[in-house]
């Protein structure tokens, strides 16, 4: 059986930047409360003109120009997002952006978790012997989605994108994994279709409506993320015969830095080992690990043969973890 590895990362530059300050205009809040209760300074917002397929194809040429992988050489691009340009999805518009002709594209959606089932789902084709390169983007403009007058998440999210190429191996590189889902909460976070009846005739209606805005029941996802990401973490590693002694970084979902250090706590990994871009970007959704991946593999401090233990968690509810090691 063919294994994993993770040749190239790649993510997409959004200049714009929206800081606690600014934020502080727009909602009752301050920048003490946003550092206090999440660790973020700032997050970064698509412009206008960005579409969420732009910003995946830009992560995705530097994850191909890192791996020195050809866009005809690709196989089959998985896009992880919530936020499409369009409902019927952005793979293929990525795959057309990129030149990727040979490649099938298709959407994935589970929220904040993913980047990291796509992963998983990724290495399943290629561990089966039916592609031997492979993209995995998570992409998401949330932006686009929230309620800018809701204080209690508008100051959680930021936009972004990351992607990395994986190829096939004689070493298999992904470690071991564990994908959860729980929908009896899903209340707890929502991004809802709303619609009323349109009668079409005396008997037939259909459903016109919107997307309503981002809703959180922010200590219950708390909550469910301190608890069940260390579990979940651990699962992973007891697939892969590790502990967590024998990991170089955690890369969690980059949602508040609070939930960071409390499951770096529960599993006993030291603050230097946890990966953290929260100050910057805020809580990018399927980007933020990918996208943390990227900018520590370029800063020099993921090294080839580093192993990886990430986790991925959100709407759904869903939650996951990859052990992988880098390069
Ligand atoms: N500025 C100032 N005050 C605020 C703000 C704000 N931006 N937001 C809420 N408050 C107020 C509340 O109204 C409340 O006031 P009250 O006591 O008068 O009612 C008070 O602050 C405390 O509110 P709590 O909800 O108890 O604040 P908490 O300490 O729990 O922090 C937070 C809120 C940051 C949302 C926290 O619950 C959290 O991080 N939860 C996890 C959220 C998360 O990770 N979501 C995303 C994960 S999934 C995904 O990525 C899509």
């Amino acid at each position: 059986m063919p294994g994993v590895s993770l040749v190239g990362s790649g993510s997409a530059c959004l200049s714009a930047t929206l800081s606690n300050e600014a934020l502080s205009h727009l909602v009752d809040t301050t920048d003490e409360w946003i550092v206090s209760r999440t660790g973020i300074r700032q997050r970064h917002l698509a412009a206008a003109e960005d579409s969420l397929g732009s910003l995946a194809a830009q992560a995705a040429r530097q994850a191909l120009a890192m791996a020195q992988v050809e866009a005809e050489a690709v196989q089959l691009i998985l896009l992880a997002t919530s936020t499409p340009d369009d409902l019927f999805g952005s793979a293929c518009q990525v795959q057309a952006e990129l030149g990727a002709t040979r490649a099938v594209a298709f959407d994935l959606t589970a929220a904040c978790s993913g980047f990291v089932f796509a992963l998983v789902t990724a290495a399943q084709y290629i561990r089966a012997g039916a592609f031997d390169t492979v993209l995995v983007i998570g992409a998401d403009v949330l932006s686009r989605w929230t309620d800018w007058g809701d204080r209690n998440t508008c100051v959680l999210f930021g936009d972004g994108a990351g992607a990395v190429v994986l190829q096939a191996s004689d070493r298999d590189r992904l470690l071991g994994f564990e994908l959860c889902s729980d929908g009896t909460l899903n209340s707890y976070l929502k991004l809802p279709y709303q619609a009323t009846p349109e009668p079409l005739n005396a008997d037939l209606a259909v459903q016109k409506g919107t997307f309503a805005p981002i809703t959180m029941n922010g200590r219950e996802v708390y909550k469910f993320a301190v608890s069940r990401v260390p579990e979940v973490i651990e699962k992973a590693l007891f697939r892969a015969d590790l502990t967590t002694q024998d990991i170089d970084w955690l890369l969690l979902h980059q949602a508040n830095q609070r939930i960071l250090d409390a499951v770096a706590e529960r599993l006993q990994v030291s603050p230097e080992r946890v990966l953290s871009n929260m100050a910057d970007h805020g809580n990018t959704s399927a980007a933020s690990i990918p996208l943390a991946l990227d900018e520590a593999v370029r800063a020099g401090r993921i090294q080839p043969g580093d192993t990886i233990a990430a986790a991925g968690f959100g709407a759904g509810l869903t939650w996951g973890s990859a052990i992988f090691q880098w390069g």
